[in-house]
């Protein structure tokens, strides 16, 4: 049975029927499945059971400090990009040694923490990075492990927001200048050179982007063996896509034939291998679950417009994404369809969740929830409009956790403070 399924008609997840939660809690909000989680992560750790692996959780898919605990328990690692992250993945409980620090930008505070720490090791992306995570370590008496990450100039077929494997992107070093910079972390002083690592963007189902970037940096470690410099991992980024759609290949399909990708050149390699994804383990693990609050036709369209907005789900407006849109009550197979725009709150013509939609007919205080919103949800949240982040509940069999409270309007307004000349 599929977790997010009806039974009589209503939508539950897992054993926890979203009617009766949403008389709970009020709309909008999250709600995960700790199953789905779990399957995600064991469905991943499974494909690559034949490597030594280590999958570093990308957090910033979803970075609830629950969320975090149940993937540490099952033995997860986690791949962090800010001093936040480090210090929400270990209390959470990973250990240091199963954390990689990616991102183009660490600062001096971010490299000393990590060092302190003894994480697994820092994803480095520039030149000038590099020197300042060596000058750090060796101010500290410190070696700091690194891996560089390479762009190999690869086009991923993705929207062009999360492309990050192509000259143009802001990521990575080039693969030109990758092996004077190589030599260069050799001969540094309080450098050790670990691992290659790539990312070369998210919500990928080009596989064969995947090939051709794997392969190029393959040679590149080959090339490094020969001039003394040994590779321990290879880490392969995130960036695996999932289905949004129905249509869409189901994210079991694109597992195994990204397995046989990586299998295939991994022969090559004998090394150590790490994985960074997020959206495969979060993204189908998670609903937003909102109220209609009024219906209202005008003479081309019919606006339903939710409770739940852009400042809540930023990925329809920001990645023109598509979220499947659902009532939790099942509608009747033969009552007629129509097309919609759904629409949230907030005073922008470009807050919408759904655009041209064909929805059952729904009225005022209907629930809907949209799909695949567990990945890059509530993390991508703003209190725009002054509205207050939405709360997010965990479900696991019959029993739900409430794993982030909406904070208080006044909550949100003391967080200002006023200047005593006002
Ligand atoms: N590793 C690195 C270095 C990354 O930058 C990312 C994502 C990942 C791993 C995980 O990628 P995933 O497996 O989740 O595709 N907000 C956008 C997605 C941004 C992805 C940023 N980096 C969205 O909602 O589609």
């Amino acid at each position: 049975m599929s977790i997010f399924h009806y039974q009589n008609n209503t939508l539950f997840a897992e054993d926890v029927s979203i009617a009766q939660l949403a008389s709970t809690q009020p709309t909008p909000f999250y709600c995960y499945s700790s199953r789905a989680f779990s399957q995600h992560y064991q469905q991943f750790k499974a494909a690559f059971a034949s490597l030594p692996n280590t999958l570093c959780y990308a957090m910033k898919a979803n970075s609830n400090q629950a969320i975090l605990k149940l993937l540490a328990q099952q033995g997860a690692g986690a791949d962090v990009v800010s001093l936040g992250e480090l210090q929400r993945a270990i209390e959470a409980g990973f250990p240091a040694e199963k954390i990689v620090f990616s991102g183009v930008a660490k600062s001096a505070a971010e490299i000393k923490a990590a060092l302190k720490l003894n994480i697994h090791c820092f994803n480095v992306e520039s030149e000038p990075e590099l020197r300042h995570i060596s000058a750090i370590a060796q101010s500290m008496n410190k070696i700091a492990p690194v891996s560089l990450r390479i762009n190999p100039d690869v086009d991923p077929a993705t929207h062009a927001k999360i492309s990050t494997g192509k000259s143009s992107d802001k990521f990575g070093i080039p693969l030109k200048n990758a092996l004077p910079i190589y030599q260069l972390a050799a001969d540094l002083p309080a450098i050790e050179v670990c691992g290659i690592d790539m990312h070369i963007g998210s919500q990928i189902t080009k596989l064969s982007a995947y090939d051709e970037a794997i392969g190029l940096l393959v040679t590149l470690a080959n090339t490094l063996k020969e001039q003394g410099i040994a590779i321990k991992h290879f880490n392969f980024g995130g960036g695996l896509g999932v289905a949004y759609k129905d249509s869409d290949s189901d994210q079991q399909t694109l597992l195994a034939q990204y397995a046989e990708i990586i299998k295939k050149h991994a022969c090559a390699l004998n090394c150590h291998y790490i994985f960074e994804p997020g959206r495969f383990i979060a993204a189908n693990a998670g609903i937003l679950v909102t109220q209609v609050r009024y219906v209202k036709p005008v003479e081309e369209k019919c606006f339903v417009i939710v409770d739940a907005a852009m400042n809540d789900l930023i990925r329809p407006t920001l990645y023109e994404a598509y979220h499947q849109i659902a009532s939790v009550e099942q509608a009747n197979e033969k009552s007629e369809t129509q097309i919609v725009d759904v629409v949230g709150p907030v005073c922008e013509t470009g807050d919408y969740l759904a655009l041209n939609r064909k929805l059952a007919p729904v009225s005022e205080g209907d629930l809907l929830v949209l799909h695949s919103a567990g990945a890059y949800g509530a993390v991508q949240s703003s209190t725009y409009n002054s509205r207050p982040l939405i709360s997010e509940v965990l479900v696991d069999g019959d029993r739900w956790h409430t794993i982030r409270q909406s904070p208080s309007i006044e909550q949100l307004i003391n967080l200002d403070s006023i200047p005593n000349w006002l």
